[in-house]
């Protein structure tokens, strides 16, 4: 949303400190230039999250999270760009000048009408179901799954009637045309003109935000006719895969218990609220979203998940399972007998037999154990072993070394493995993980275990990295590296994108790196604060730029190397083809200069790179680019 004039956005940015604003919610330390601090969004309890004064971007070196103070306030408080910017603008006593921006007036406008119009829905419908007559059938149905009034109250729980206008009618005579309720989704337009409404005949559960505000609803029927539920459409004010239901009610009692129950269902958390169970929320339908993950953790990092035990309630627990331990949440799984949901295991045996089932709620780990082994045969040992394959990511994922160690010995017990072979096998993996990390081109699927250590990448990224840490800093050095090697250094595409947006942002005559971040998506921009965050090494830029170029250039020569003796041989193969003259040419000064540097000959190096640079200008027939894939 780019309704706010960059100028103002970057005055906003001027007057607001991130380490000030970022203090409000972490308590950091100063350690060197940077502050450092446990991390907001994911659970860790040594500090590897890094905000620095001087460049004014946020890090966090063990999930990746990144970006400048208003990508802080929208992670931290779910807020837009445009409702993170107003926030700080207004505390720097900056005016977002409005008729600027009509875009976002009309935005403004149509949220506030929209939440007028849900909210009066939400009391049409409470009231049609306490009193209606023709309610009566929805107050039976309620009564008979055992939901109490005081419930019912707490939950705003309404009724649709059958007719095809009652809404529809209703906002007729508050005045509202309908075309505004069709935009809120409680009216659907019809072909040959005029509108009725979306849910007849239903029991209406209204959908909140955090914050409190009615959002959307959900319907059910009161039969088994289908579909079974019904809910507003998706708008860009609403998603499902954004709320969590019941979240505005269990906030309290999430703080006081120290943990989060998440089911699936809307009458899950009512049935569980009747129980004095006020910490559970419902994701509303099977797999939990990344959005989702990141509001719970909001609110707390012990998370239950109680899904359905049908099977796909056991595939989407296993799904939700590693998202949330990727966001850092510590995970157990509680698993309910006798394929029931919360809601029927509830009724039927009350509260003090669920706290048991609570109480030994497996470990994510455990859970993925025992759901294997029971559900694979397993003899051998090759079972055993294909079954370890599959938690050991999960255990690598673990932030605290106390929780891998508990993670083996669960895998050691429910395996019937000595604790010697887990061990042997978990190091063997983590071996293997380490050879296939790279840097630069898994920074997606590895965003939970980007880690600050250069020493695992390859030669090339390694280089790159530091070249590119050297621009930002300086983008003077930007030019200097194009003259000298007449083209940007970076193999990575998202080096490359932040190497020229570097260049373009210095333009501007107060250059701050942290001004890239706008034009970039979310792993680059992920990127880019990590490289800010680092201290660079060394302290004459110059000299370390020339040695990682250099490096840069040796990486280049040996691939050149490979591919021009894999083209060589090629011909070789062939019935009376003869290699191409240059190529052999160049193969071997290649191969010279390769020996001269093992050598550490410096005379004869810059020699033969001297008669390497002669021999490019003159003969250019495979452009780099091709010949290197
Ligand atoms: P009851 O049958 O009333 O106990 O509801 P439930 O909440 O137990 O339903 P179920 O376990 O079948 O589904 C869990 C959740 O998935 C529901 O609360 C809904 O949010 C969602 N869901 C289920 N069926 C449908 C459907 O037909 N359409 C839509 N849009 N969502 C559904
Ligand atoms: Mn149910």
């Amino acid at each position: 949303m780019g309704f706010i004039p960059d100028e103002i956005i970057e005055a906003v940015r001027l007057r607001s400190n991130i380490v000030e604003v970022v203090s409000r919610y972490v308590q950091l330390k100063k350690t060197g230039k940077n502050y450092t601090g446990l991390c907001p969004f994911h659970r860790e309890r040594t500090p590897s999250f890094t905000v620095t004064q001087e460049k004014q971007i946020f890090h966090c070196f063990g999930c990746g999270a990144g970006g400048d103070v208003f990508r802080f306030l929208m992670l931290k408080n779910n807020m837009n760009f445009y409702e993170a910017v107003s926030f700080l603008a207004e505390q720097a006593g900056i005016a977002i000048p409005s008729d600027t921006s009509p875009v976002q007036k009309e935005m403004d406008r149509e949220r506030e009408s929209l939440r007028r119009i849900n909210s009066l829905a939400k009391d049409f419908f409470h009231h049609t179901l306490q009193h209606h007559e023709a309610a009566a059938v929805a107050r039976r149905y309620l009564a008979g799954r055992d939901i109490t009034p005081e419930v019912l109250e707490l939950f705003q729980v309404g009724f649709a009637l059958p007719g095809w206008d009652n809404l529809l009618a209703y906002f007729g005579r508050q005045g509202i045309r309908p075309e505004e309720v069709a935009r809120a989704g409680l009216v659907i337009k019809k072909a040959g003109g005029g509108y009725y409404d979306r849910f007849r005949n239903r029991i209406i559960f209204p959908i909140w935000d955090a914050a409190g505000r009615v959002t959307g609803f959900g319907g059910r029927v009161l039969d088994s006719s289908q579909p079974k539920y019904m809910n507003t459409p998706e708008t860009p004010f609403f998603s499902k895969g954004r709320n969590l239901y019941g979240l505005h009610l269990a906030r309290g009692a999430v703080r006081d218990k120290g943990s989060i129950i998440v089911m699936e269902g809307y009458m899950d958390v009512i049935t569980a609220h009747l129980h004095g169970i006020t910490n559970a929320v419902a994701s509303l339908g099977t797999a939990l979203t990344a959005e989702q993950g990141r509001l719970l953790l909001n609110y707390s990092k012990n998370v239950v998940v109680a899904y359905d035990a049908d099977a796909a309630g056991v595939a989407a627990t296993i799904r939700s399972l590693d998202l949330l331990q990727e966001l850092g949440c510590q995970v157990s799984v509680l698993s309910i007998p006798d394929g029931k949901d919360p809601d029927d295991y509830l009724r039927k045996y009350g509260c003090q037999s669920w706290e048991r089932l609570m109480d030994t709620a497996p470990s994510l780990i455990e859970y993925k154990l025992r759901q294997a082994t029971s559900t694979l045969k397993v003899k051998t040992v090759s079972d055993k072993l294909n079954i370890i394959n599959q938690v050991f990511p999960n255990i690598y994922g673990l932030k605290s070394e106390v929780e891998k160690e508990e993670g083996l010995k669960a895998v050691a017990r429910e395996l019937n493995l000595s604790w010697e072979t887990v061990a042997g096998e978990y190091k063997r993996y983590k071996t293997n993980k380490g050879k296939k990390w790279t840097f630069s081109d898994n920074i997606v699927k590895t965003k939970h275990t980007i880690v600050g250590n250069k020493e695992r990448m390859d030669a090339r990224s390694k280089a790159e990295t530091v070249v590119l840490q050297l621009v930002l800093d300086n983008p003077e050095l930007g030019k200097i590296i194009l003259d000298k090697m007449g083209q940007a250094p970076f193999k990575n595409k998202t080096y490359l994108k932040i190497f020229e947006r570097c260049l373009e942002v210095a333009k501007r005559p107060l250059y701050q790196p942290v001004e890239i971040i706008k034009d970039l998506e979310d792993e680059e921009r992920s990127l880019l604060s990590y490289l800010l965050a680092q201290e660079i090494p060394g302290d004459d830029p110059v000299q370390i730029m020339n040695i990682y170029l250099e490096s840069i250039n040796r990486c280049y020569r040996q691939e050149r190397r490979k591919n021009l003796l894999q083209e060589i041989s090629k011909h070789e193969n062939m019935e009376n083809g003869l290699p191409d003259h240059d190529l052999l040419r160049e193969y071997m000064l290649l191969q010279r200069i390769e020996d001269a540097e093992i050598a550490g000959d410096q005379g004869k190096i810059d020699q033969l790179l001297e008669e390497y640079r002669q021999f490019e200008s003159n003969i250019w027939k495979y452009p780099r680019e091709g010949i290197d894939g």
